[in-house]
């Protein structure tokens, strides 16, 4: 299995080398515009695979989308994250643009990817890729709510360390307080919370 991770910052590169250290796929392929980033950092992520003790293939490309051919999954990290101040809703305009140019070249070169967007303002980003791709909506899925139970859970576990020593995961609302629900095909589940 290929999967594509593309922007390779903060949450880009943290996510590629999650994946790889699961050993889980064949190949992660991380993308960048910026020249040599995604090269460099996958370079240093895959040299430690002897060391984690996983064998997926780690490759970083600037902006060639060749090298994401048949993709099965990709994660879409790129755009601007907030500044101090701003809200999510402030990088639409922004990442709007770089989301649905991704989202063009990426299922031009693998037409049966499934689409995971991380970008924000999430909901409406997920909208923007949805409507680009042109594929059913059971193939774009948003990531927010597990990020906002792990905060959620991880803070109670700090201040409940007896009631919530174990780091069991539920699932909470997305980012705009929504109810949990169905994300374009994502549906939100319950695990066990002792
Ligand atoms: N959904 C969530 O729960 C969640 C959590 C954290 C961050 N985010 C969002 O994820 C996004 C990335 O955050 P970050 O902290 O990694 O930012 P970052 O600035 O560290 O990384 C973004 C990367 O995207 C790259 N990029 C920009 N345009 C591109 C393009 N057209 N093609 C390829 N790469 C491109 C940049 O060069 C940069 O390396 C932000 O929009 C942020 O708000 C969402």
């Amino acid at each position: 299995m290929k999967v594509t991770v593309v922007g390779a910052g903060n949450v880009g590169a943290t996510c590629a080398n999650c994946i790889a250290e699961k050993d889980i796929v064949n190949e992660v392929v991380l993308l960048d515009i910026k020249e040599g980033v995604a090269e460099g950092k996958s370079l240093d992520m895959w040299q430690t695979a002897p060391i984690n003790l996983y064998d997926t293939r780690i490759k970083g490309v600037t902006n060639d989308y060749e090298a994401t051919n048949n993709s099965e999954v990709v994660v879409i990290t790129s755009g601007l994250p907030r500044k101090p101040g701003m809200s999510r809703d402030d990088l639409i305009a922004t990442n709007a643009g770089i989301v649905k140019s991704v989202t063009e070249n990426i299922i031009k070169h693998s037409p049966n990817v499934k689409i995971i967007i991380v970008s924000n303002p999430l909901d409406v980003m997920c909208y923007c890729a949805y409507l680009t791709a042109k594929v059913d909506s059971s193939r774009v899925f948003g990531m927010a709510g597990i990020l906002d139970t792990a905060r959620y859970r991880a803070f109670l576990a700090e201040c409940f360390p007896e009631r919530y020593s174990s780091l069991v995961i539920r699932w909470t609302r997305g980012h705009d307080g929504s109810a949990p629900k169905i994300h374009h095909g994502f549906r939100y589940s319950c695990n066990r919370l002792d």
